[in-house]
């Protein structure tokens, strides 16, 4: 079995939840605030972790009262902290959040994430059956050393480019697998889409930002669910009808159970499956981190499915 190296961002999540968004301007009054672990890299670093795939963390917090609770937390996950550094440069990674009829919106200010460095993750032991993970929440350099090493040592690269941001060929060609929902693909293919776009559109720009056949490019749709190019078939994977309270993660959740399962050794068809059952799972609870299922859990909702489809 392999292992899992996520290289991202930790961040707390400050949620505000409201009965519905403020317009620009506006003041509206909230219901709550929380405080969760977060951050894009913590995130798929406790999905892959609670379907128990060994996994380390490559990451940056600040020396400050939010880092120590993120530490603490992310080792009662059982993710190895041993690759995640204290910087008295920067304060901790903070997210402001604000759910409000069940979407949300995100201010991410990235602090330590802004330092994880090439130097970070030059002595990450990557070997031949590991997945490397990463997100657009750490310096893209960063990313592209990680990648590279990967490459060199046999393991898979799984890229989220979230939140969506422009790449240089050189990094898209140093992946892998390729995990982006309609509006990340739409800014890698020059083109506007919508998760209401036709099938057929959404495929034709993964295949137009695919740099070869081997590549899997994989579409998260929410509730549509998800679409894969894998070599030249087209997967479609349904979603699934839940009540989503939070989906802040849903993405990560996805993510990580992936990269959990090829880890595992199985094949992209079954990791991508199992996800859309994770990820469905995430949304019904609140927060980021703390919403990801375990393995008993996914499988108590695939036993309710099958109950319910008989
Ligand atoms: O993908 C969700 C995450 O994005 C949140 O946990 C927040 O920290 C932001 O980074
Ligand atoms: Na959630």
């Amino acid at each position: 079995m392999g292992r899992v190296f996520v290289a991202g961002s930790i961040n707390m999540d400050v949620v505000a939840t409201a009965d519905r968004h403020p317009r620009v301007g506006e003041t509206v009054a909230g219901r709550q605030v929380l405080y969760f672990p977060g951050g894009k890299g913590a995130n798929q670093a406790v999905a892959a972790a609670r379907l128990e795939a060994p996994t380390t963390l490559i990451g940056r917090l600040g020396k400050d009262a939010f880092g120590a609770e993120l530490r603490a937390f992310l080792d009662s996950q059982g993710v190895d902290l041993g690759s995640v550094r204290e910087t008295p440069e920067a304060h901790t990674g903070t997210a402001i959040i604000t759910v409000a009829e069940t979407d949300n919106t995100i201010v991410v200010i990235p602090g330590s994430n802004a330092l994880v460095s090439a130097e970070d993750v030059a002595a990450v032991p990557l070997a031949k059956g590991d997945v490397a993970v990463s997100q657009f929440e750490i310096p893209l350099p960063t990313i592209a050393a990680f990648f590279a090493r990967a490459r060199e040592a046999g393991a898979k690269t799984l890229l989220n480019p979230a939140p969506a941001q422009k790449m240089s060929g050189e990094l898209l060609g140093l992946v892998d697998i390729l995990v982006l929902n309609e509006t990340e693909l739409g800014l890698l293919a020059d083109i506007e889409l919508t998760d209401n776009d036709p099938y057929d559109r959404i495929a034709d720009a993964a295949r137009h930002i695919r740099v070869n056949r081997d590549q899997i490019i994989c579409v998260t749709l929410g509730k549509r669910g998800v679409i894969a190019l894998v070599d030249d078939r087209l997967m479609s994977i349904q979603g699934r009808n839940v009540t989503p309270v939070d989906t802040t993660g849903a993405g990560d959740c996805f993510v990580g159970a992936v990269a959990a399962l090829l880890a595992d050794g199985q094949p992209i068809e079954s990791a991508l499956g199992y996800a859309n059952v994770a990820a469905s799972v995430s949304v019904q609870r609140m927060g980021a981190a703390p919403s990801m299922p375990t393995i008993a859990e996914v499988s108590a909702a695939l036993r309710a499915e099958r109950l319910s489809s008989t």
